[in-house]
């Protein structure tokens, strides 16, 4: 199979200045929207890029649950690779692939813990055995044999019995706080529009990029 001929024409109609928002966070709220709409399957699903202490990259999908103004919050294990660079790194970027509307959100920000109670409130929330899930796992640590994940289950399983399922000090959320929010929309001929939000003192501030 030739992967370098796969291509195809972006026939996207266009995104222009009077169609932003000035404020990047409705814009995405807006195409979050327009993704749901179109079907996308786990719109909110995006590439989390961290690095490590040698400037290593790495990257996987997590869900965003929810944004506002103050940022993109997503929810892990805070003992996990991911959370030992954020740890030592406190910056990350997020994308969004909304590859079937043509579209690409990229986010790049300073990353945060949200507050032991905002991590509660969402962790109630979950269904029972994704919180006991949560127990389970000591996410990104190698383990012998899915029998003994299956195991502790068990165990995690007896020990709560039917009582509520208290937050692990070591789950939780964090929050990216965008420094700049880049909005890419496929257009015909390679000519694609894209429009970069800055965060400055005083406000946002935004520029059409070059495709
Ligand atoms: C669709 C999808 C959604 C995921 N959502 C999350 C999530 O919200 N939180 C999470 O910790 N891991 C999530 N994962 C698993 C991560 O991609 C990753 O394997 C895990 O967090 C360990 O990453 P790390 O070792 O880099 O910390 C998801 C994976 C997929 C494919």
């Amino acid at each position: 199979m030739d992967i370098s001929e796969m291509r195809r024409e972006f026939e996207s109609s266009g995104l222009n200045e009077e169609d932003l928002n000035q404020d990047p966070i409705i814009q995405f709220e807006n195409w979050f929207q327009d993704a749901r709409n179109a079907g996308i399957l786990e719109p909110n699903a995006m590439s989390l890029a961290t690095v490590d202490n040698t400037g290593q990259p790495t990257l996987r999908t997590v869900l965003l649950k929810y944004f506002d103004e103050h940022g993109f919050v997503f929810f892990t294990n805070y003992e996990s690779r991911k959370a030992q660079n954020i740890e030592a790194h406190p910056q990350a970027a997020a994308l969004f692939p909304w590859i079937g509307l043509n579209r690409q959100v990229s986010v790049q920000g300073k990353v945060r813990r949200i507050s032991k109670a905002e991590s509660f409130k969402y962790f109630s929330s979950r269904p029972r055995e994704s919180q006991i899930g949560a127990w389970v796992s000591d996410q990104s640590k190698a383990i012998n044999s899915r029998g003994l994940l299956e195991q502790k289950l068990a165990e995690m399983k007896r020990k709560f019995g039917d009582g509520k399922i208290p937050l692990p000090s070591f789950w939780g959320g964090y929050q990216i706080v965008p420094e700049r929010i880049e909005f890419w929309q496929g257009r015909p001929h390679r000519l694609h529009d894209r429009f970069e939000y800055l965060k400055e003192e005083s406000g946002w501030t935004t520029q059409r990029l070059q495709p």
